[in-house]
């Protein structure tokens, strides 16, 4: 299967108050299409490596390719423009714009890329915003939904660029059962139809049950990786 992500030898050191390596010569790939896991203690190093492979954090030891393109190296406005077309990054705290509606925040990352028209983006915005049922929710401002639908809402804005990879750090760590159910049905439609790569950091361990691999973290290193069928 092609990859879309290849970290080699990933290492990194925090300097603050003393030295201490938070990321252990960390390798892995993640195929086209594959739903992944990251699970581990809370201070393992998972947000950490989540920051370097969403190409968010550059100051590490070790190589990153994504797409077949090296990112190690590259300058800051290359990696903006790639992370803005490639990734699409899912927080635990969503980040909507509260006072702009459901619409314009999930717009606001293809306005940035520049490649379509409004009309075309607010098109394709509608779109998203069905995929995760919230599509009558458009015209509120944001601080009028409810927790879950915000949550879906930054869903959308994630995937507005059709990104190759989507990144979530504990993106269903404030949601109930039902609307985490709701989220992992739509991320694992993702995969299926669109061949979108998912990589997620859970505490939810019935969630990274259901994707197709775990990868399992302790003190900076992996220490385990295998597929749940
Ligand atoms: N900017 C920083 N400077 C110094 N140490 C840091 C910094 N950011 C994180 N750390 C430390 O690095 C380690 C890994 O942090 P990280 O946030 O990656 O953990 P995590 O696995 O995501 O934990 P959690 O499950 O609680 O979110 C922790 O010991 C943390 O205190
Ligand atoms: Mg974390």
């Amino acid at each position: 299967m092609p990859h879309v992500l290849h970290a080699e030898h990933i290492n990194k050191y925090y300097h603050d108050p003393v030295t201490f390596q938070v990321l252990n010569d960390i390798s892995l790939t993640i195929n086209k299409g594959e739903f992944v896991s990251i699970v581990g203690k809370s201070g393992c190093g998972k947000s950490t490596l989540l920051y370097i492979l969403s190409t968010m954090d550059t100051d590490y030891k070790g190589k990153l390719e994504i797409n077949g393109e090296l990112i190690t190296g590259q300058q800051q406005n290359y990696l903006a423009h790639f992370r803005n077309q490639h990734i699409g990054f899912i927080f635990q705290f969503h980040f909507l714009l509260q006072e702009f509606t459901v619409l314009q925040n999930v717009m606001i990352p293809a306005l940035k890329l520049g490649v379509h028209t409004p009309r075309e983006i607010e098109q394709r915005a509608m779109e998203k915003l069905t995929l995760m049922g919230i599509a009558d929710q458009a015209n509120k401002p944001a601080k009028n939904l409810s927790g879950g639908q915000q949550q879906r809402a930054a869903i959308a804005r994630a995937l507005i660029n059709n990104p190759t990879i989507i990144i979530g750090d504990e993106p269903t760590g404030n949601l109930d059962s039902e609307n985490s159910i709701i989220v992992f049905d739509i991320l694992h439609e993702l995969t299926h139809t669109h061949g979108q790569s998912i990589i997620i950091v859970t505490h939810d361990s019935e969630f990274a049950n259901r994707t197709d691999r775990i990868i399992e973290m302790h003190d900076g290193h992996i220490v385990s990786s295998h597929s749940t069928e």
